[in-house]
């Protein structure tokens, strides 16, 4: 990523200037193993071509002006694999943080990061503290990591954080509406996202943003994560461009000026 992208963020060329660019994109990074399996290598080096694409896909983000992109890292339920891959992943976050964070705050990106990090290893999480701490004040792009997330936990978290403010007087149960769930996720200030993209053909949420993606639209690449390049990108913010949304009404579509 150059330090001059953030200047120069401009709609991507696959619409044509006009259609609007999604403000929020969410990423549910999948099929690294496979694509690795696929060529004969360990399922480890398609995690390591994945966090390749990650450094691409933030910087096709930033370019084309997408204002939060969300990526999904590591989820809940991936303690479930084999301790080596799971150490593996670690250290690769490790790694990803230690080596982009000054080039991230370089480009003016803002890094927020969602998940339980209660249940992380300390240097892991201190990694992820500083990562939020160095950048907080930064205006471009914001990048979401969601770390050992899975959105159930998160809605109990919520729901933990609302019971405690009413034990203690703080609101009563009634005050509890849509917008106090939503400022108690660990998304709290971050907009819902307009469209989700799940590389690898599968078609599930797997524990992601079950909250947020209420009325999120939806795109699935069929190619894995470490070939999703920028056209692949760029096709899935057009096929977005062509929905329309309703919200429940009558609705417009998407590209058209609101
Ligand atoms: C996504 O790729 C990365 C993580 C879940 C951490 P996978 O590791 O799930 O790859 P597949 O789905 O097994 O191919
Ligand atoms: C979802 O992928 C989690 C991440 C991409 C981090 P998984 O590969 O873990 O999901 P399932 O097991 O196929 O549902
Ligand atoms: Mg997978």
């Amino acid at each position: 990523m150059s330090a001059s992208l953030d200047a120069s963020r401009t709609p991507p060329s696959v619409e044509g200037g006009s259609a609007a660019v999604p403000k929020h994109v969410a990423i549910i990074m999948d099929g690294n193993g496979r694509w690795a399996l696929s060529r004969g290598l360990p399922r480890t080096e398609g995690h390591r071509k994945g966090v390749e694409m990650v450094r691409r896909a933030v910087s096709y983000a930033d370019k084309v002006g997408i204002d939060y992109l969300t990526l999904y890292s590591f989820s809940t339920e991936n303690w479930r694999r084999p301790a080596d891959e799971v150490g593996y992943l670690m250290g690769l976050l490790k790694l990803f943080i230690r080596r982009d964070l000054a080039d991230l705050h370089a480009n003016n990106v803002r890094v927020r990061v969602i998940g339980d990090r209660a249940d992380l290893r300390a240097d892991i999480a201190a990694l992820l503290d500083e990562a939020e701490t160095a950048t907080r004040n930064n205006t471009g792009l914001t990048l979401v990591i969601a770390f050992n997330y899975g959105a159930r936990q998160e809605i109990v978290r919520a729901m933990r954080r609302l019971a405690e403010r009413v034990a203690r007087g703080e609101i009563a149960a009634a005050d509890i509406d849509v917008d106090a769930v939503s400022s108690a996720l660990d998304t709290a200030g971050i907009p819902d996202p307009d469209l989700v993209i799940r590389t690898s053909g599968e078609q599930r949420l797997s524990n992601f943003l079950l909250w947020q993606a209420a009325y999120a639209e939806f795109v699935f690449p069929a190619g894995f994560w470490p070939d999703f390049d920028e056209d692949a990108f760029g096709r899935a913010i057009a096929d977005f461009q062509a929905r329309e949304r309703r919200f429940g009404g009558l609705g417009e579509r998407v590209g058209t000026a609101r």
